[in-house]
């Protein structure tokens, strides 16, 4: 029996997928995110001009290579089925006059292939002289950065802000940037070749040593973005991380001048056994389990601004305790942290205000004390062969009890 006449049928029809359209519509979905190309280092989910001009030049080259794929493929389908043996006597039938050329195919042939090329090389020269370098109408407006490569991490210089008596600013795994302005960044690297990628707003660029490189960026609103070292670099390449953190002007400058600020000292006795000291022992880690704690996954901005502050149950006891061990342990021998005393080597990152970062270990691990002392306890298992583990704990025989390891939390998360 029949329910529905067509009109009726279609109608239906229409109206159904209306009604999941208006739902991803009203959800605010994405056709990246219906494709599952939304993620974090989506090259379709941009959010600047410099990736925004990657990826229309994705698409010209698509279509126009997607066009001759449909042509080819038509000729080929034309000609199969135009040409097919029908019947017994087409299957021993001569051959057909073979042809040797003929002139006025060729030169649409020729004149097709030309033009294809045309097509796609405008808007290729377009878009490198576009993403080389900042606009010149944009030029006085540039903020300035200096990202350096390490095995296996980023720093980040600001040279025009300084601070006294240290030098330019200097970070490490986080590049904030201001929101809505172009960005330069020079791309240097301290030992082998490292490449500089943020998929959702430019990249990649080489990093080579003894030349200087440089990119722009521009992030169109405040965001949170992941980037990725896109050249191998030695047995930790693929864990070498970072995230980019674009602010309003306001928060832009205010963040700037938190972080010209030594670090905090929490005020405290340097001992254990005070009241609410709780030891809790390493759970311990796979070896390659991830270190995306959930923390940044909904709303990384928010979780990002909320790490800027101090924590409400803060062990003063015990950070005092860890910014002893700092010394005793030799970690300041290879870390700079501003405000603690011979805190001053360059050798690993700038630990200054690493509680207010996101993410330690290369942007591998998310910033939680959880994460600090799965990668003290044992910085080889996390990303292998680096300098911290080999040249650091190994040469320096360096051990740390689980007593000293939360001490050691305790004081790094304090650096806000
Ligand atoms: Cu650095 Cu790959």
């Amino acid at each position: 029996m029949r329910l529905l006449h067509s009109p009726l049928k279609s109608a239906f029809v229409l109206r159904c997928l209306a009604s999941v359209w208006g739902v991803f519509a009203l959800s605010g979905c994405s056709w990246q995110s219906l494709l599952g190309l939304d993620g974090k280092q989506s090259t379709f989910d941009v959010q600047g001009p410099v990736a925004r001009t990657q990826l229309q030049l994705f698409y010209v080259t698509c279509w126009v290579t997607f066009s001759i794929f449909v042509i080819v493929a038509g000729v080929l389908a034309y000609a199969t089925i135009k040409f097919k043996a029908r019947s017994e006597s087409d299957e021993h039938a001569e051959s057909p006059a073979q042809g040797h050329g003929n002139p006025v195919v060729e030169m649409v042939l020729i004149g097709g292939s030309v033009l294809a090329l045309v097509i796609i090389a405008i808007p290729t020269l377009k878009a490198i002289l576009y993403t080389y370098d900042v606009p010149e109408a944009d030029r006085s407006n540039a903020y300035e950065v200096t990202a350096t490569g390490y095995q296996w991490w980023f720093k980040f210089d600001y040279p025009g802000e300084q601070v006294p008596g240290s030098g330019n600013l200097t970070t490490a795994n986080e590049l904030v940037i201001p929101a809505g302005r172009p960005v330069r960044v020079n791309l240097r690297s301290m030992d082998v070749m490292h490449s500089f990628w943020v998929p959702k707003l430019a990249g990649k660029v080489d990093m080579i040593p003894n030349r200087p490189n440089f990119l722009w960026l521009k992030a169109d609103q405040p965001g949170y973005f992941w980037g990725q070292c896109a050249e191998f670099c030695g047995e930790s390449h693929a864990v070498m991380r970072f995230r980019v953190i674009a602010l309003g002007p306001r928060e832009f400058n205010d963040w700037l001048a938190q972080q010209r600020q030594p670090a905090r000292t929490v005020q405290g006795v340097a001992a254990f056994g005070g009241a609410g000291v709780h030891l809790a022992a390493l759970r311990p880690f796979a070896e390659n389990e991830t270190g995306a704690s959930g923390a940044f996954e909904v709303a990384p901005l928010d979780a990002w601004r909320a790490k800027q502050f101090p924590e409400k149950n803060e062990n003063p006891e015990l950070i005092s305790k860890g910014r002893q061990l700092f010394a005793e342990k030799t970690c300041i021998s290879c870390h700079t942290i501003r405000g603690v005393q011979a805190a001053l080597g360059v050798t690993g990152p700038d630990l200054t205000h690493v509680g207010a970062r996101s993410s330690i270990a290369g942007g591998l691990l998310d910033n939680t004390p959880e994460q600090i002392q799965r990668w003290i306890h044992n910085p080889g298992l996390v990303k292998p062969g680096n300098k911290m583990w080999v040249t650091g704990y190994l040469v320096n025989h360096i051990q740390l009890t689980p007593d000293d390891e939360l001490a050691l939390v305790a004081f790094l998360e304090s650096l806000k």
